[in-house]
């Protein structure tokens, strides 16, 4: 084994990125719950590239042939409903941990100098999900399916002069049909999974070069031995390989109660109208997004009035694309000199509350057919989440901080 390593080495450089990466990479010694979300993202990454190939082998990327072929897989493929209830509860395992890992980065200001390309990276990542999540919700070819993509390429169709043209052309035709729905399946099997596995690579690699943030938002780097290694570090493995592996056992626990108990979550993670083929001629009652989407989509909603002659669809548009932009530019918006949550001030720390009340409430809103009192609230919560980012700059400069402490905590 060690004269193959040996052999191997001579020509491949793995020992040495090995110890780079892993044995020689000095973690911050107080990891706490928080970061298990970057580890469990890629446990899920590799569950949907798994499961995704074998649902692959009996798919069939047709209008005439997709919603049968997903039958076919319930019932007759060996284990199929098995691959399928993964892949499917994966998709919104996928935005759970996801979430949770974006939220550890705001609060522990892990988007704050040096790791300004970790954060960007991050939320390409999360912009190629969200495209990947899209594309894969057509393939069934139910109800749902069908329409959701409709509102959504629909949406394209708002921006002035050039929106017709562009909604034509994601759809390859005059409306979503087969011809979508093959290009979507390319897109979904492979041209974005092969975007996400980059940009996964890039998310560590740029991460590795900095080092990691910690929940005292302390750089573990300014306090290092006479060998030069942190003081506060130890090296990921073995120590936080083991530690991962905790947060695994949990997780899987977690996710093979919901595969095998609750695989529809009550209409959260399948909804009931993609239980039907999609029919062109016949709209359902209510047309909502799947629940990761839902936030945005009651921000597309809350916009109805038009502007400078420009239709309220539009803006709506222009609000929920602004409210993905924004996040890119965080790093650039905290002025406070502290990182962490926990060395931040008052102010601070009811603005973070504030933003994660909204986007839930949001998130809730969008799920349910709207009314003008949910309209008004959705509009309320819509200007909370926008003043998180666009107060900012100001709030975080005048907010009194604690003193950050010169080493970790616990
Ligand atoms: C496929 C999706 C993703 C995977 C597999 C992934 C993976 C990881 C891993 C393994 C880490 C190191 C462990 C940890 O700190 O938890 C990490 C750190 C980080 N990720 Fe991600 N990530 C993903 C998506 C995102 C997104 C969407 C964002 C934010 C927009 C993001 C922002 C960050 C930041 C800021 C760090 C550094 C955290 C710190 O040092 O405190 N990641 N990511």
């Amino acid at each position: 084994m060690q004269k193959l390593i040996e052999w191997i080495d001579a020509r491949l450089p793995v020992v040495d990125a090995f110890e780079r990466h892993m044995s020689k990479y000095y973690a911050p010694k107080n990891f706490n719950m928080w970061y298990f979300f970057g580890s469990l993202s890629l446990l899920v990454l590799v569950n949907q590239l798994l499961t995704g190939i074998w649902l692959t082998m009996s798919y069939n990327p047709s209008a005439e042939g997709a919603f049968a072929s997903v039958e076919y897989i319930m019932r007759d493929v060996e284990y199929g409903w098995l691959l399928r209830y993964l892949h499917s509860t994966g998709a919104s395992a996928f935005f759970v941990v996801v979430y949770l890992h974006m939220f550890r980065g705001l609060m522990y200001g892990s988007y704050r100098k040096p790791r300004e390309l970790v954060w960007i990276f991050g939320m390409t990542i999360y912009l190629a999900l969200m495209a990947e999540a899209f594309m894969g919700y057509l393939l069934p070819w139910g109800q749902m399916s069908y329409w959701g993509a409709q509102v959504i390429v629909s949406l394209f169709g708002a921006i002035p002069f050039v929106g017709d043209d562009l909604a034509l052309w994601i759809r390859g035709d005059y409306l979503i049909s087969g011809i979508t729905l093959n290009r979507f399946f390319a897109l979904h099997v492979v041209a974005l999974p092969i975007v996400l596995l980059a940009l996964v690579v890039l998310h560590l690699l740029a991460l590795h070069e900095v080092g990691s943030n910690n929940p005292d938002g302390v750089e573990i780097k300014k306090v290092k031995d006479e060998n030069g290694i942190p003081k506060d570090g130890i090296p990921f493995h073995p120590y936080y390989t083991v530690h991962d592996l905790v947060a695994v056992v949990v997780f899987l626990f977690i996710f093979c109660v919901v595969v095998f108990f609750f695989p529809e979550m009550n209409g959260f993670f399948m909804e009931k109208p993609n239980f039907e083929p999609a029919n062109a001629l016949k709209t359902p009652d209510h047309i909502a997004p799947v629940w990761y989407f839902t936030p945005f989509y009651a921000m597309l909603r809350a916009v109805t009035y038009p502007l400078f002659g420009v239709d309220a669809k539009f803006w709506g548009v222009v609000v929920m694309g602004g409210a993905i932009a924004i996040l890119f530019v965080l790093p650039w918006l905290d002025r406070s000199p502290v990182k962490s949550i926990r060395y931040k001030g008052l102010i601070s720390k009811v603005a973070l509350l504030l933003f994660a009340i909204s986007f839930v409430v949001l998130g809730y809103l969008g799920a349910l057919p709207s009314t003008p009192g949910r309209t008004m609230v959705a509009q309320i919560m819509t200007t909370v989440y926008f003043a998180f980012f666009i107060l900012m700059p100001w709030y975080s400069k005048i907010d009194k901080t604690k003193p950050v402490p010169e080493r970790v905590t616990g």
